[in-house]
């Protein structure tokens, strides 16, 4: 069996991209779990420290454990970790994938503890992957933002500051700041394609993340993944959907949860599986 890693140089030296969902609860997971399953494709499974706590860290991984156990080729990260300590926590528990997020620290911060975490993460657990951020992203996920959003280009990921990040941390992923935003702005900002070749051209081997994945128009994702990216994160767009098919379930006469959940789960997974296809990732295991 193919490990994320695996997964995620195959999708960098082919030109496809990892899905990476956020979910909140069961039925998100449910729906990630049966489209990866429907399509043969691997998929990663994000949870914010927001996320995690409330669904219970203990929670996710015997949860990811037990669909893992059953054959699910899914891969559980804990998505946005802002300290030592929340990433610690995580990869104590067995999480495949820990993002280290230090755009709220400085360069020498970010530097310092990212190389920590890899140190420990990977002293516990070999096949770890470790994500580290460099650059600015000025907006959060779920937000609707009924104004333009341009990122500023200082708050983009600098090609030289990629190299040295990476060699003096290790990192396996670098999430990199390219003109997508957390959330949905009222204008599709572009992802700057020619930085994207840059970067990749300084990272060898290191995966390429593209957060913020809503609201980007399909052109600059197919452009991104042709460039080097080759892991795409989504929250927003599902949250969306998630929360329109519930209230239009809820509508109806049934009480039964399972009845309740059944269309919404059904919804999503529509949703996930056409960004699976078009991030190419169908047909990989
Ligand atoms: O880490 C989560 C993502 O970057 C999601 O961003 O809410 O804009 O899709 P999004
Ligand atoms: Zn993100």
């Amino acid at each position: 069996m193919f490990k994320l890693k695996d997964y995620l140089l195959k999708a960098k030296q082919n030109n496809w991209a990892v899905p990476h969902f956020n979910v909140a609860n069961l039925e998100m997971i449910k729906a990630i779990v049966e489209s990866s399953e429907e399509l043969k494709a691997p998929v990663m499974i994000g949870m914010s420290e927001s996320e995690r706590e409330f669904i219970g860290l203990d929670q996710a991984e015997s949860i990811i454990k037990d669909y893992k156990k059953a054959g699910a080729v899914v891969f559980l990260n804990a998505d946005h970790s802002k300290s030592f300590e929340s990433c610690k926590r995580a990869i104590d528990k067995g999480f495949d994938s820990i993002h280290f997020d230090g755009s709220h620290v400085s360069l020498k911060e970010n530097f310092e503890i990212t190389k920590k975490v890899v140190k420990y993460a990977k002293k516990k657990n070999i096949d770890i992957s470790i994500e580290g951020e460099l650059g600015c992203m000025p907006t959060e996920s779920s937000k609707i933002y009924n104004k333009k959003i341009e990122v500023k280009k200082e708050y983009f990921t600098k090609p030289k500051e990629a190299r040295a990040f990476i060699e003096t941390t290790g990192i396996d992923r670098l999430a990199s700041v390219v003109g997508s935003i957390h959330g949905i702005a009222a204008n599709n900002p572009h992802l700057d394609i020619d930085l994207i070749k840059r970067i990749n051209i300084e990272v060898g081997n290191v995966s390429l993340v593209l957060h913020g994945g809503s609201g980007v128009l399909p052109l600059d994702i197919k452009n991104a993944i042709k460039a080097g990216i080759s892991n795409i994160h989504i929250s927003t767009e599902l949250r969306i959907i998630y929360k329109e098919s519930l209230i239009k379930s809820l509508s109806k006469d049934n009480i039964a949860p399972y009845a309740i959940m059944e269309p919404v789960i059904k919804d999503m997974k529509e949703f996930i599986k056409e960004k699976i296809k078009f991030f190419g990732a169908n047909n990989k295991l």
